[in-house]
């Protein structure tokens, strides 16, 4: 298998996770005669400061002419107060928008090992196993007009959805509930909001496309309520833009730690991976961030842009191994009463890129 993966670091943690999880790609490679080639382009804070935008051409080229991009993370205080459309987070956006795909696939699970690092009891958490399907196209995030207007001190932003960009998202949560457990949670806010109403229109007429796979509907409110009483009780949870930006970070308490929820997007020309976390400027350059998710991430391009199930999978068994063999990250390490060992970035990396070897080379 031959892929052209771009790496886009940008700013905080992004490079220290990034580089662990080629690392790890750049293994499976050379162990399955597979040819990676990782090409690397600046986005976010860093291209504002060397490039003056935050997405440069020359990177969005080398995006549009791969077969998947990896990001890490884009954003830094420095940027707090730069207007929307020039900050670091413009460049993510934009180029979101630019390789087109619709579809954020945000995979959220109770990892048995790490039960005493959530605050939730580990019966409620427990066989927990969700897949967040979040639209990254549309809602208020791209919605016009928009605008904060100083001289009336007046600022709007505008929540839209088409029928057609409701329904094509609607369709691969049901498609991939199909391969599952057979069920879409499609949350919204259909009590106050007629974006929500056509949503939940749109997705009810989808869903008759499906008929194995049983939908409900839950108000957004109640439902980040019910995410962490009974996260056992979903499977598909199909959501808008900005309600997944929420949803799926606090789905992080479900699995232990932000650091460790992966992302990939599709639909669009370039599919685009990135861990669900940001550049955690507050404990950026020190080696204390956790790589297993942009690790995961790596597992994800391999599955959805490589047609590589085996080899996402033996990533996605190192991490649990490794977790299992008791190696922690200091996030994963807040209640430690066994006293596990806690790890560096770059130890955690070699941990995992150790076990894939040992699974690979006994496969
Ligand atoms: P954040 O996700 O960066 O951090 C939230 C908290 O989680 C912090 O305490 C951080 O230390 C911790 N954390 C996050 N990732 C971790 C990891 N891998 N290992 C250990 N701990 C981790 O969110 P924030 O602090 O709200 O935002 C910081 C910046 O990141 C902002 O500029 C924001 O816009 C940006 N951001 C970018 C992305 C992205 O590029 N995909 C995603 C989210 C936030
Ligand atoms: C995420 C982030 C981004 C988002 C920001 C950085 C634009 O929070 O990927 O979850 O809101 O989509
Ligand atoms: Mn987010």
């Amino acid at each position: 298998m031959h892929l052209r993966i771009l790496i886009t670091a940008g700013d905080g943690i992004g490079p220290e996770v990034t580089n662990e999880a080629v690392a790890v790609l750049r293994e499976v490679a050379s162990l399955g005669g597979h040819t990676f080639n990782f090409e690397a382009k600046r986005i976010g804070g860093v291209a504002i400061v060397r490039d003056g935008s935050p997405l440069p051409a020359d990177t969005l080229a080398a995006a549009l002419n791969s077969d998947a991009v990896l990001l890490g993370a884009v954003g830094g205080n420095e940027f707090n107060s730069l207007p929307p459309d020039k900050r670091p987070e413009a460049g993510l956006l934009q180029l979101r928008a630019a390789l087109g795909g619709f579809a954020n696939l945000r995979p959220a699970f109770a990892f048995s090992e790490l039960a005493v690092n959530s605050p939730l009891r580990p019966e409620i958490i427990d066989g927990a196993d969700i897949l967040f399907v979040r639209e990254l196209l549309g809602g208020l995030y791209f919605g016009q007009p928009r605008e904060w207007n100083k001289t009336t001190n007046e600022a709007w932003n505008t929540m839209r959805y088409t029928r057609d960009e409701v329904a094509r998202v609607a369709r691969i949560a049901f498609q991939l509930a199909s391969k599952r457990r057979n069920k879409v949670t499609s949350v919204d806010k259909a009590n106050v909001l007629e974006v929500s109403q056509l949503w939940r229109a749109t997705v009810t007429e989808v869903a008759a496309e499906f008929p194995g796979v049983a939908l409900e509907h839950q108000y957004v409110d109640a439902m980040s309520m019910h995410l962490m009483n009974q996260p056992r009780n979903y499977d598909v949870v199909l959501t808008e833009n900005l309600f997944g930006d929420i949803l799926s970070d606090e789905s992080a308490v479900i699995t232990g730690s932000l650091g460790m929820l992966p992302s990939a997007t599709i639909g669009g020309k370039v599919n685009l991976y990135e861990p669900v976390h940001g550049s955690a400027p507050d404990i950026a350059g020190k080696g204390l961030a956790n790589p297993l998710g942009a690790i995961l991430t790596g597992a994800l391009i391999l599955r959805h842009s490589g047609g590589l199930e085996t080899e996402a999978a033996v990533i996605e068994a190192s991490v649990r191994k490794v977790l299992a063999q008791g190696f922690r990250t200091p996030d994963l390490a807040r209640s430690n009463p066994q006293g596990f060992p806690v790890l560096s970035t770059t130890e955690m990396g070699a941990k995992v890129r150790e076990t894939v070897k040992t699974m690979l080379v006994n496969a």
